[in-house]
């Protein structure tokens, strides 16, 4: 078979059209293969990663607070987008069972296999928790779940929506709208500005456990498409710019080389770097133009001690 006639899987494609470009780029939704996993919950624990530690502590000391703001005494649904191993939302559901809240939980997540041990642990704990998950795309999803009489409520957590450029983040959260029906609300967790080397240091751990998360996508292509990355010819180089808020992760070329993809060959210049991955710090301000360009009416803000982290609640 030639290789104009061979179909590309959408990973391979986003791979060759980013290293192609004249500024190399990667997606870094293709950080998250089984060892992604494994560093990314790694992360989650590392004390420079405040971002956990810091929704946790909205959800343990605001749960009454969000209750009351989301359940109006009528029947309501909880869709979870990216809803992982949900060992922060379990606080707010245990929570909303115990209340005598009446909702139903449907976490949704590409990944079928996190689902399995999410519904398994979910209803170990909360036998009477009325759980129906759903393997796939978010909007997929949302088409074929969101006609539903009862209030839909979105979560949407952990700053994921930083992983958007700005937007990208626009896009998605007014498409996400587009689904929605008038009173249903999303609730997001974002993260904020604040002391910038707070902010580095998250992404830039003493640990390099951010680093090995970067490298490992270089591993993947090598592994999934059959290039020969060497990922010592690679620095790990995070970068906050206090102006726009973006915290944007580069992987730099040290040497000039050339690496070869499934036949294809690319080179990089000494110091070229491919951006990885962009985590976007929110202010009130910015927040305020997300919520009126994506068609959302912000109704209230969640925050930890330190005002470092945001839960928004937001109505269409
Ligand atoms: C998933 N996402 C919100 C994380 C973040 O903070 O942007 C991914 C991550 N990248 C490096 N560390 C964590």
């Amino acid at each position: 078979m030639t290789k104009e006639s061979t179909t590309l899987t959408p990973f391979a494609e986003d791979v060759m059209e980013g290293l192609q470009a004249e500024k190399k780029h990667l997606p870094s939704k293709y950080f998250y293969d089984v060892r992604g996993d494994e560093l990314f919950q790694q992360i989650m624990q590392l004390d420079e990663y405040y971002l956990t530690r810091k929704e946790l502590e909205i959800f343990e000391t605001h749960k009454a607070a969000i209750l009351e703001a989301i359940d109006e005494g009528e029947p309501f649904r909880i869709i979870e987008l990216g809803a992982g191993d949900g060992s922060k939302t379990k606080v707010l559901l245990k929570h909303f069972l115990d209340a005598g809240a009446d909702f139903a939980y449907t976490p949704v997540d590409i990944s079928g296999n996190v689902l399995e041990i999410l519904e398994g642990n979910l209803k170990a704990e909360m036998p009477n928790l009325r759980i129906e998950s759903y393997e796939g795309d978010y909007f997929d999803a949302l088409a074929e779940i969101s006609e539903s009489p009862e209030k839909d409520i979105v979560f949407f957590l952990g700053s994921t929506v930083g992983n958007f450029g700005q937007g990208e983040a626009e896009g998605f959260l007014s498409k996400l709208q587009e689904f929605l029906k008038p009173g249903d609300l999303l609730f997001m967790g974002v993260d904020l500005k604040k002391d910038p080397s707070i902010i580095l240091n998250a992404y830039n751990d003493s640990q390099g456990v951010t680093k090995e998360f970067n490298l490992n996508l270089l591993d993947r292509i090598n592994q999934e498409l059959g290039a020969d990355f060497d990922r010592d010819q690679f620095i790990h180089y995070p970068y906050y710019n206090p102006h726009t808020g973006e915290c944007r992760s580069y992987l730099i070329s040290q040497t000039e080389q050339t690496v070869t993809i499934d036949g294809d060959e690319i080179e990089f210049r000494s110091w070229e770097a491919i951006f990885m991955e962009i985590s976007k710090k929110y202010d009130q301000k910015q927040l305020k133009s997300l919520a009126d360009a994506s068609g959302f009416t912000s109704l209230k803000t969640f925050l930890d001690s330190d005002k470092w982290f945001a839960d928004v609640l937001w109505e269409k």
